[in-house]
């Protein structure tokens, strides 16, 4: 390689080493950032010109190679070699070859540092847009199944034990809300997103009387860096980006190992279509909740994103070092692995059998109105606490005898206090135990339909 193929080696005697120059390379992984580098390079070549550093043709001229080049790119006919060191060096060192020396002056008053800053602010900008429209969509899918199930009721459990009777609306809606807390996360990263970086130069602001109100317009942001160190140096806006996927994560994945627990035979409260199961290459029986497992275990991988780049930067003395382009990788990696599972999960949801019966009969199995026991005994004026440990004495009762609650008669139970009456019976039954809890938030059907109603609103605002 001749040492002048390089854009800045005019104070080299000897070329890169070839392993160095590899090494030093991110143009496998941030030509991605292609079309922004162009667009941003675009915005700077007009406010160029305003700040009366390039004439009208001239500008001209350069928007005119860029945009071709931007089609070589995406057709295909540009090839990427690990020489051109990264995608700001390859679009500019291409625009020389195409415009002449005229090309040269795109750097001017810039410089990479400020240039990557942009770049990535305006690619995550896009990227934050389009995963916030598919959690919308996630969570109108949930939505709509909800719906669905405003009658079937379901075991919720504590320390996956069964616990109380919930209704599966509910069980479902509780993911609806974290989906929310989602939205509004991204929602907020993108705001911090979206301030434009241009005109801080290498590190200490461009001599040029570049626009920077200008540029920031043209570009659609709505703000523009206040210090040309933060801007070249600071990557909050990477992190945020991958604390708010690490959660959203935390949130796919819990509902993963639902999804994986529900379907196994244990509990077979749902059936996974075949479209999103897969089988086994030896056991012929076998219809396996891989999807769901991905979705837990890609968790891990968005977390080891978000370490990777706390660790990256958190030594960094100011401005700009080397180091930060390994920002790229969990990033890229980041909203690749975001997106695909937030465009399979609806899908795998909405095909998801739920078996009702199965539901229904753990309910009745599990001792799960035994609060409610509690609560009637309380109502009748027994201490919480003495209450309990009556209920705790009749549970241990029944499953010496293998019978449910369900099945006591009021003989049993006054045989255990005389406070009991015939409504008891009534009392344990898990449609009513459901539709006792009518506080706001609670299960009760009519909460719940209270609730579904708003989050239609919700959803219709968009
Ligand atoms: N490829 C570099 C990165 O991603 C671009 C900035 C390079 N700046 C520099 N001064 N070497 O961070």
């Amino acid at each position: 390689m001749d040492k002048k193929t390089k854009l800045w080696s005019g104070r080299f005697k000897e070329t890169t080493n070839k392993l160095a120059e590899e090494l030093n390379a991110s143009i496998s992984f941030d030509k991605r950032l292609y079309k922004h580098d162009i667009q941003g390079s675009i915005a700077h070549a007009m406010t160029l010109r305003r700040a009366g550093a390039l004439k009208k043709n001239e500008t001209s001229k350069i928007i005119k190679g860029l945009r071709a080049i931007e089609k070589e790119i995406s057709s295909g006919k540009f090839v990427f070699t690990p020489d051109m060191e990264d995608i700001h060096m390859a679009i500019e060192k291409h625009l020389i070859e195409k415009i002449g020396k005229l090309g040269g002056k795109l750097h001017t008053g810039r410089s990479r540092n400020d240039q990557v800053a942009l770049d990535e602010r305006l690619y995550l900008k896009d990227e934050i847009a389009s995963i916030l429209s598919l959690i919308k969509e996630f969570q109108r899918t949930i939505f709509e199944i909800a719906k669905k199930h405003v009658d079937t009721i379901m075991p919720g459990y504590t320390h996956l034990q069964r616990a109380q009777p919930v209704l599966f609306a509910h069980h479902l809606l509780a993911y609806y809300e974290m989906l929310k807390r989602d939205f509004d996360r991204f929602s907020d990263c993108l705001k911090r997103t979206d301030c434009m970086p241009l005109g801080s130069g290498a590190l200490a602001g461009s001599p040029y009387n570049l626009d920077r109100k200008f540029m920031a317009r043209t570009l659609g942001f709505s703000c523009v860096t206040e210090n040309s160190l933060d801007a070249v140096s600071d990557r909050d806006f990477g992190l945020e980006f991958l604390a708010a996927s690490s959660i959203l994560m935390t949130h796919v994945s819990r509902l993963s190992e639902e999804i994986i627990l529900w379907s196994s035979q244990e509990f077979g409260f749902v059936e996974l279509s075949d479209a999103f199961s897969t089988g086994s290459s030896i056991m012929p029986q076998k219809k396996n909740p891989d999807i769901a497992e991905l979705g837990r275990g890609k968790a891990g991988r968005v977390y080891g994103n978000l370490v990777s780049l706390l660790v990256v930067m958190k030594g960094l003395p100011l401005a700009y070092n080397k180091d930060m382009q390994e920002d790229k990788g969990p990033i890229f990696d980041t909203v690749d692995t975001v997106k695909n599972l937030l465009k399979v999960f609806p899908l795998m949801l909405k095909t998801m059998k739920v078996k009702k019966d199965k539901m229904k009969k753990a309910t009745v199995e599990g001792f799960l109105t035994a609060t409610d026991a509690a609560d009637y005994l309380v109502k009748k004026g027994l201490p919480f606490r003495k209450a309990h440990e009556v209920v705790g004495k009749i549970v241990a009762n029944c499953v010496t005898k293998g019978k449910t609650l369900e099945d006591l008669t009021l003989k049993d139970w006054k045989g255990f206090s005389n406070l009991f009456e015939r409504d008891i019976l009534r009392a344990v039954l898990v449609e009513n135990s459901v539709a006792s809890r009518k506080i706001y938030g609670g299960t009760a059907k009519t909460v719940v339909a209270r609730r579904l109603k708003k989050v239609e609103d919700e959803l219709k605002k968009g």
